[in-house]
């Protein structure tokens, strides 16, 4: 018998098995990518999927809660990047799809699997906002440029060029949200 009020634990297990089976799963597809890299291709995109929804919704807390003398450039800054950033997940979603894979977009697969860090819940003043939407920008940017050298590996230059183009548009972000500490001799 199936019981009506299984626990918490057991969903999110169920949810989670759920989801190893449709990462195994590729879709025949006429593309003539040998299957084995499009499966690792899938494997590596939706880990940088997650990645890309997490940063998502950092850009969002940090346009909702910023404060102080620069509220309205921060603000908007911070909206703007977040449009950009609901573009890459887009990009990363449907490369999966391409691939022959299931896109595992979800905000709990998220959760589950970004690498970024939590985003503090306990700043609103515009420089601490600066640092740490930098800081997570930075770290996807990071991770992009480690799944370039991957995918390009391995014969995808597609998905490397996707995460080129996903890649370049972080760094030009970092460097808008970077210029706010760098006006006062902060050269390294
Ligand atoms: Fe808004």
């Amino acid at each position: 018998m199936i019981s009506k009020t299984a626990s918490p634990p057991a969903r999110q297990q169920s949810a989670r098995s759920q989801r190893e089976t449709h990462r195994t799963r590729l879709f025949a597809t006429k593309n003539d990518l040998p299957a084995e890299v499009r499966t690792r291709g899938v494997d590596l995109l939706n880990r940088r999927l997650a990645d890309c929804i997490d940063l998502q919704t950092q850009c969002k807390q940090a346009h909702w809660n910023v404060k102080g003398p620069s509220f309205i450039s921060l603000h908007k800054l911070f909206d703007d990047i977040n449009a950009d950033v609901g573009e890459y997940v887009d990009l990363l979603a449907e490369r999966v799809v391409q691939l022959g894979g299931v896109a595992e977009g979800t905000a709990r697969c998220a959760a589950e699997r970004s690498t970024l860090s939590e985003y503090p819940m306990d700043i609103f003043d515009g420089q601490d906002h600066v640092e740490a939407l930098s800081s997570a920008l930075a770290a996807f940017g990071g991770a992009c440029r480690e799944a370039i050298e991957t995918t390009d590996g391995m014969g995808d230059a597609d998905t490397a060029d996707i995460l080129t183009e996903i890649s370049r548009g972080i760094d030009k972000w970092l460097w808008f949200v970077e210029a706010h500490q760098q006006g006062s001799g902060a050269e390294t």
